[in-house]
C-alpha cells in the first residue's frame, strides 16, 4: 500500500525467485567519465539508469559531451581531457557525493570557471578531502568554509602530479585524484589510509593506462589518454545485498541473484554475513571489463551478533553498514559497529539515522562517535522515516521481511537515488 511518498510493507511468509539487478552506480559514474575524458565512442551496456547516474551525465553534458541514452545503453562520445567547454550555468550533482568529489577532479584540469552544487543533503556533506589535495595540485577551489561545501567554484589549470597521502579512506576522493592526474604533468601517487573499491584502476586499466597499485598505493604518471571504452556495467552489488540480507533474515526464502559485480573491495557484507552465521553461495564466477561477477544463493540463517571493527572491513562494506544494521537486530545477542565515523558524513548521518529507525520498530540500538550497537530482539514494526537517503529507506524495508507488524517508511521515492526498480523487484520475489 502507498500513501503519497510513504511505503508500508507487510511481513512475509516466504521469499522466493530469480533475479537480476540494474548495473552498478560505482562503475556507471566512472564509465560515463571515462567515456568523456577519451577521444571517441564509447558503448556502455547496462548502465544503471537513476538519479545519482543521470546526475553525472547531466554534468557532463553541460560541458559539452554528448551522450545519447537508449533503455540501459549508453554511447558517450569523448573528446578528450582538453574538449571540454566552459559551462554557462551552474553544474548540479544533485544527492550525488561520488559525482561530486569526481567532477571536481576533472574541473581542477580545465582551464575554465565553473560552479558546482548539490541538493540539502550534498551541500552539508565534506568537499574538503578534496579540495585540498586539487588545490595542492594548482586547482583554484573556493566556497564556504574553505571549499568544504558546496556550491563551490573551480578555475582549472595545468595541474601538477603530487604525493598525497589521503586523511580519511574513500574511493571518491581517490577517483577524483586518479582522474585529475589525467589532465597534469608529472607523477601522481596517492596512498589511502586502507584500501577502497578500485573499479576505476581497473577501468583505467581497461582503457590502456598504466596504473600501478600496491594494496593502498596507486601511481600512475601524469597526462595519459584513456582510450574509449566498451563495457557492460555489472549488476550492483550495493542492490544486491538488500536481498541478501532479506533472504538470510526471512523465515523461508530460496533466492538467487544473478551477474553480480563481486569486486572484493564491496562485498564486505558477505563476509559479516558469514561471520555472523549467514549462509551466501557464490556461484558461476566469470570477468566483465576487468570485474569479477557471479550468481549468488541466498538462503535463511539464523545469526547470532559480532564485532565489525576492522577499517578494512568497514571500508568493503561502508554502504551496506545501515543494512547490516537492520540485520543485527534479527540476530541472537549484541552487534557493535565501530570505526565507521564515515557513515556520520553520507546522504545522512547513517549513525543517526539507522538507530532512530531501529528504535522505532521496537529494537534497542544506540549510536557512538564512530558506531553503532544494535541487540537482537523482535522487531515489531511500526513508522520509520528514510530521512530522504535511499539506503536507509530499503534497509528498513527488508526488516519488514521478518517485523511482527507493518513497517512504514516515509519519504519511499529516495530508492530513485540508486535503485528506482527496487519495489517491483521486492515484489517479485514477496508474490512468489
Ligand atoms: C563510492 C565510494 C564510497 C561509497 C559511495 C560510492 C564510489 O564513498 O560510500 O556510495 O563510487 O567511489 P566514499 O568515497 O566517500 O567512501
Amino acid at each position: 500500500m502507498t500513501t503519497g511518498n510513504q511505503q508500508t510493507f507487510a511481513p512475509v511468509e516466504k521469499l522466493e525467485g530469480s533475479i537480476t539487478v540494474p548495473g552498478d552506480k560505482s562503475i556507471s559514474h566512472r564509465a560515463l567519465f571515462i567515456a568523456a575524458i577519451a577521444s571517441g565512442i564509447s558503448k556502455i551496456s547496462n548502465l544503471l539508469i537513476a538519479n545519482d547516474t543521470m546526475s553525472t551525465a547531466q554534468c557532463l553534458r553541460s560541458l559539452g559531451t554528448n551522450i545519447a541514452v537508449t533503455g540501459t545503453d549508453a554511447v558517450v562520445t569523448g573528446n578528450g581531457i582538453s574538449g571540454f567547454t566552459e559551462p554557462s550555468g551552474i553544474l548540479d550533482a544533485g544527492n550525488s557525493g561520488t559525482t561530486a568529489r569526481i567532477i571536481l577532479g576533472l574541473l581542477s584540469t580545465q582551464d575554465f570557471f565553473s560552479v558546482l552544487t548539490g541538493d540539502d543533503s550534498l551541500r552539508t556533506r565534506p568537499m574538503k578531502r578534496v579540495a585540498i589535495p586539487l588545490t595542492a595540485m594548482g586547482s583554484i577551489i573556493d566556497g564556504r568554509d574553505h571549499a568544504n561545501y558546496l556550491p563551490v567554484s573551480v578555475r582549472g589549470t595545468r595541474l601538477k602530479g603530487i604525493d598525497y597521502t589521503m586523511p580519511a579512506a574513500s574511493a571518491q576522493v581517490k577517483t577524483g585524484l586518479m582522474l585529475a592526474s589525467l589532465g597534469a604533468k608529472g607523477v601522481m601517487t596517492i596512498r589511502e589510509p586502507v584500501a577502497t573499491r578500485d573499479h576505476t584502476e581497473r577501468m583505467l586499466a581497461a582503457s590502456g593506462v598504466d596504473v600501478k597499485v600496491s594494496d593502498t598505493v596507486v601511481q600512475l604518471v601524469c597526462s595519459q589518454k584513456p582510450l574509449p571504452v566498451t563495457m557492460t556495467v555489472p549488476g550492483d552489488f550495493s542492490s544486491a545485498a538488500f536481498f541478501i540480507g532479506a533472504g538470510i533474515i526471512a523465515h523461508s526464502a530460496d533466492i538467487l541473484i544473478t551477474k553480480v559485480g563481486i569486486n572484493p573491495g564491496r562485498t564486505g557484507f558477505i563476509d559479516i554475513m558469514r561471520q555472523m552465521g549467514g549462509t551466501v553461495e557464490i556461484t558461476n564466477m566469470r570477468f566483465e571489463a576487468g570485474e569479477p561477477v557471479a550468481d549468488i544463493r541466498v538462503r535463511p540463517s539464523n545469526l547470532k551478533g559480532t564485532v565489525i571493527e576492522d577499517r578494512r572491513l568497514i571500508a568493503r562494506a561502508i554502504d551496506e553498514l545501515p543494512l547490516v544494521a537492520v540485520c543485527a537486530a534479527f540476530a541472537q545477542g549484541t552487534t557493535l559497529i565501530k570505526n565507521a565515523e564515515e557513515l556520520r558524513v553520507k546522504e545522512t548521518d547513517r549513525i543517526k539515522t539507522v538507530v532512530d529507525g531501529l528504535v522505532k520498530v521496537g529494537i534497542k540500538a544506540r549510536e557512538f562517535r564512530d558506531g553503532i550497537s544494535i541487540e537482537g530482539g523482535t522487531v515489531r514494526g511500526g513508522s520509520v522515516s528514510s530521512f530522504g537517503d535511499h539506503r536507509i529507506a530499503m534497509a528498513f524495508a527488508v526488516a519488514s521481511v521478518s517485523s511482527e507488524r507493518e513497517i512504514s517508511i516515509d519519504n519511499f521515492s529516495a530508492v530513485n537515488i540508486s535503485f528506482p526498480g527496487f519495489l517491483p523487484l521486492f515484489n517479485t520475489l514477496r508474490r512468489a
